[in-house]
């Protein structure tokens, strides 16, 4: 399991040493949320936060989740502020099969996101270009939010999806990730959960402890 934490999660005045506390705790993969305001109504992380977070962790990878119209329009800004892994919502755009090509042609692992509402054979076209998928277990826009019921049964459907055509995409899980649904999404061919308020931020014994007891528990996990 990759354990990436959302840092949309983090009070921006703490930012610095929410990171530093995330990385004391073992995590070395950032999920970075980047939302326009048109996309979805809310507003998350410009790009320049990106080059920050790399040039003083060059080692992690930071994972860009763009909710915003247009994605095509931020994949070389993405390529130059250090971003590793790059997705964007396959409803977001004509042209997936294009900024899909773009993000991997700019060295980038490139990645859809599939909404709660959404087929999840909607990826078939161009499943043979997708480096990872991420699946919303929540509405996109807001940190926060529960886990929405059915989010374990369309995991397996992706991972039976992924079998069928032969694909080794990634699969994540993007919203509501907590101690009760980790194992279920992890056992149902999850590959990497995004953490947030259930599991490492607003946690009493802070967040270094909180991302150990989190890697200690999904190590103990019985995926069998
Ligand atoms: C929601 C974001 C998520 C969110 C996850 O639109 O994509 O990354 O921050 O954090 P939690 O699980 O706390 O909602
Ligand atoms: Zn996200």
């Amino acid at each position: 399991m990759i354990n990436a934490p959302s840092l949309a999660n983090c009070n921006v005045l703490e930012l610095a040493d929410n990171i530093k506390d995330l990385v004391a705790g073992g995590v070395d993969f950032f999920h970075i949320d980047i939302m326009d305001g048109h996309y979805v109504p809310n507003l998350c992380f410009p790009v320049n936060y990106i080059r920050d977070i790399k040039n003083a962790y060059p080692n992690a990878t930071a994972e860009v989740h763009m909710m915003v119209d247009n994605p095509g329009d931020y994949i070389e800004r993405l390529q130059q502020a250090g971003a590793d892994y790059v997705c964007f919502h396959c409803d977001s755009t004509n042209f997936v099969r294009r900024n899909l090509t773009q993000i991997r042609a700019h060295g980038m692992k490139a990645g859809v996101v599939i909404n709660p509402s959404q087929r999840i054979d909607v990826i078939e076209p161009y499943i043979n270009l997708l480096d990872y998928v991420i699946l919303m277990t929540v509405e996109p826009g807001f940190a926060g939010q529960r886990f929405l019921p059915g989010g374990v049964e369309r995991c397996a459907e992706l991972a039976e999806l992924r079998k069928k055509h032969n694909a080794n995409f990634l699969i994540e899980i993007d919203g509501g990730v907590d101690y009760e649904n980790a194992g279920p999404c992890l056992k149902a061919g999850a590959d990497i959960l995004v953490t947030g308020i259930y599991v490492v931020f607003k946690q009493e014994d802070g967040i270094t402890n909180a991302c150990k007891r989190f890697r200690k528990f999904a190590e103990e996990l019985d995926l069998s």
